[in-house]
């Protein structure tokens, strides 16, 4: 029997830069589905990939002194990278540059043409012109060019459009009609107001510069980027050339996509698809944005987003349960280490790590090692095995309404079960007496048999840690590892060897690690995925910032008056700083580079606005600025200026 297909897509991303956590967050969720379904017998489609044409990636790469294919390339294998080392099991990435897709956008195009849904018009926008780009009013900064600051002006250019208007109507109809279309329902609601509001017929070709797919009518022009992004969701399954894996797999299952895309995937892309006749996406899901506090990294608060380097420390799994745990999937959430630290102590090393090491221990000392034949049943087993055999069920609705986290919340109930059933046995007393033998046996298997279901259940999730399991509890993969056996009770075959492993998760000392953060002692870059990204010499990508986002930094000259080692930590060193009139208690990570002398008389440049905060106990009320030295270590930012002057 043919199996059934599930296809599911993520965004194609920018290769602008090297991605960051916020990226990683849709690509995860993806990950685990495609995972989920596999595991459910499903014939699976998982495609992700790269968005590549483009003005604004046309000028990064003329910054660079490359040219726009030689960027992408190097940006595109980082991506590549990033997903091998996240363990995205991905079943195709398409880069919009690839000529399989060129191609069958141009087709695309031409459908679109020949259905009369394109026509040649003008473009009116504000320019600038040494910049070459349209911006509209909300764009500009003062009036003038977001990029270089210079003034615009008004300009005409030609251009094709694509009749939206003319599908207005149509999607209003399919917001209303096919509520499952688009979820969660208050991104529902927004595109429905949209849509009243009027359609504008959408630009869909740009002739000042390049770096796209030519227009198949007019060579002048390039298709401008939604037309070209979108349409990879067909392309990559061989529409109008091979069409053989596109009726297998068309229409999509799920588009994931950020809530800021969400209009161009449930508005534009339908009535693209209305266009050339061909079905519509039965899912898109707009999930929430992984935020930072106070909206951007900062080391000084020991918040590290790059997934790189969290993976090296954590562990993959730990990262990914982290991820789907935290947050509500159609919600915004606030990134922190403490927050992902307490996760992994607290669900990973406590609840998960402790039960299967107590059991694999247990088996070991009552049994020696073998696990044994149940024999006695008792009060709390019918429990035990309601709860773990009914979960499959509940978390099965739950993955299909992409709930990951009351997902994963269903699979620890069982974990919570059975630590539980472990206190309400008290296997250490049965040991004592050998009438209980037959008692304890049950209790081991039961243990073991529960676990079991837990290490199916969490593999699309995490499955070096099923994987672990299984090899503690003498499980061979494919000996009721399946999805049908995590409805099953008793699966698990007597006699079967186990043995100690590491602990899955050890566990963290989390107020030694958000120290070690705070001092600087952990982030380490990612290698930068460009060599000529190596050029800037920005040490990490930060994003671009305006003038006002500057503003909000109070950075002002402070002279250190006096100076002490932390009472309770090694890294941290404790000032007193005179800013002006006032004085500051300001606590720093560089005990490993200076010593109280060293520091007492510097004139130094101070952060005197932020958030005031206790480090280890001591209050801290503003950060010293600090630059990397050449030989590794860091140097005062020092000043002739008066104590109190602004720096700006
Ligand atoms: N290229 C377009 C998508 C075209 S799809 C046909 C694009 N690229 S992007 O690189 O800017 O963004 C890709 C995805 O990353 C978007 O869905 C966006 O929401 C997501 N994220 C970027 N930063 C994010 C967070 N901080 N948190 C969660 N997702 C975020 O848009």
């Amino acid at each position: 029997m043919e199996k059934k297909t599930f296809y599911i897509s993520t965004p194609i991303y920018y290769p602008s830069s090297n991605l960051h956590i916020g990226h990683t967050y849709c690509t995860v969720a993806a990950d685990a589905m495609a995972r989920f379904k596999r595991l459910q017998g499903y014939d699976v489609m998982f495609l992700t990939g790269t968005d590549e044409h483009g003005q604004k990636l046309q000028r990064i790469a003329d910054e660079n002194g490359v040219k726009p294919i030689e960027y992408v390339d190097i940006i595109v294998d980082g991506v590549k990278k990033l997903w091998a080392t996240m363990e995205i099991s991905y079943d195709d990435f398409i880069r919009t540059t690839e000529p399989r897709h060129m191609k069958r956008v141009q087709n695309i195009f031409m459908k679109m043409y020949e259905k009369g849904d394109i026509y040649k018009s003008s473009y009116e926008g504000l320019y600038c012109t040494p910049c070459e780009s349209f911006w509209t009013e909300t764009q500009l900064v003062d009036g003038c060019c977001p990029d270089c600051g210079r003034p615009v002006e008004k300009m005409k250019e030609e251009a094709y459009f694509f009749k939206l208007s003319k599908y207005q109507d149509k999607l209003i109809d399919l917001f209303k009609n096919n509520p499952e279309f688009l979820e969660p329902e208050s991104r529902r609601n927004e595109m429905i107001k949209f849509c009243e509001q009027g359609l504008e017929d959408l630009c869909i070709s740009r002739s000042t510069f390049d770096w796209g797919i030519p227009v198949p009518i007019d060579e002048k022009h390039v298709i401008y980027v939604w037309l070209d992004a979108l349409t990879n969701y067909i392309t990559a399954l061989g529409y109008s050339e091979d069409d053989e894996k596109y009726k297998k797999y068309w229409p999509v299952d799920i588009h994931l996509v950020g809530k800021e895309i969400v209009r161009f995937h449930t508005i534009i892309w339908p009535a693209m698809l209305m266009s050339i006749d061909e079905p519509l996406p039965k899912k898109v899901f707009g999930h929430g944005w992984i935020l930072l506090e106070g909206g951007k990294m900062s080391k000084s608060r020991g918040n590290i987003v790059d997934p790189v380097v969290l993976i090296e420390k954590y562990g993959v799994d730990a990262l990914k349960y982290f991820l789907l745990r935290e947050y509500s999937f159609g919600s915004d959430g606030v990134f922190t280490n403490e927050a992902l630290l307490n996760r992994i102590n607290s669900d990973l090393a406590n609840d998960l790590g402790n039960l299967v090491s107590r059991t694999v221990s247990m088996i070991e000392k009552y049994d020696g090692g073998v696990i044994p034949e149940p024999a006695v049943k008792a009060d709390p087993d019918d429990d035990l095995i309601a709860v773990a055999t009914g979960a499959a069920n509940k978390v099965e609705e739950l993955m299909n309404k992409l709930n990951y986290s009351v997902a994963l919340d269903e699979i620890w109930a069982i974990v919570r079960r059975t630590n539980k059933y472990i206190d309400e046995t008290t296997p250490w007393i049965l040991a004592k007496n050998e009438a209980d033998k037959g008692r304890l046996d049950t209790v081991m298997y039961n243990l073991a048999e529960s676990i079991r279901i837990v290490s199916v259940l969490i593999l699309p999730f995490m499955h070096h840690t099923s994987s672990e399991i299984w090899k503690q509890l003498g499980i061979p993969e494919g000996e009721g590892t399946g999805w049908e056996d995590t409805f099953k009770w008793g699966v698990l075959k007597v006699g079967t060897k186990v043995e100690k492993g590491p602990a899955l998760f050890p566990r963290i000392d989390i107020e030694k690690e958000l120290e070690a953060l705070c001092a600087g002692q952990a982030p380490k870059e990612e290698p930068k995925a460009a060599k000529k990204e190596e050029k800037k010499e920005e040490p990490e990508e930060k994003g671009e910032i305006t003038i006002d986002d500057f503003d909000k930094v109070e950075l002002k000259v402070g002279e250190i008056i006096a100076c002490e080692k932390h009472p309770k930590a090694d890294k941290l060193l404790v000032s007193q700083v005179k800013i002006g009139e006032e004085t500051r208690q300001i606590v720093s990570g560089v005990a490993k580079y200076y010593s109280p002398d060293d520091m007492i008389g510097k004139k130094v440049v101070v952060v005197a606005n932020l958030k005031p905060v206790k480090l280890r106990g001591e209050l801290s009320q503003g950060m010293i600025l600090f630059a990397d030295g050449a030989d590794g270590g860091l140097e005062f930012v020092q000043t002739t200026a008066p104590s109190g002057a602004d720096v700006k």
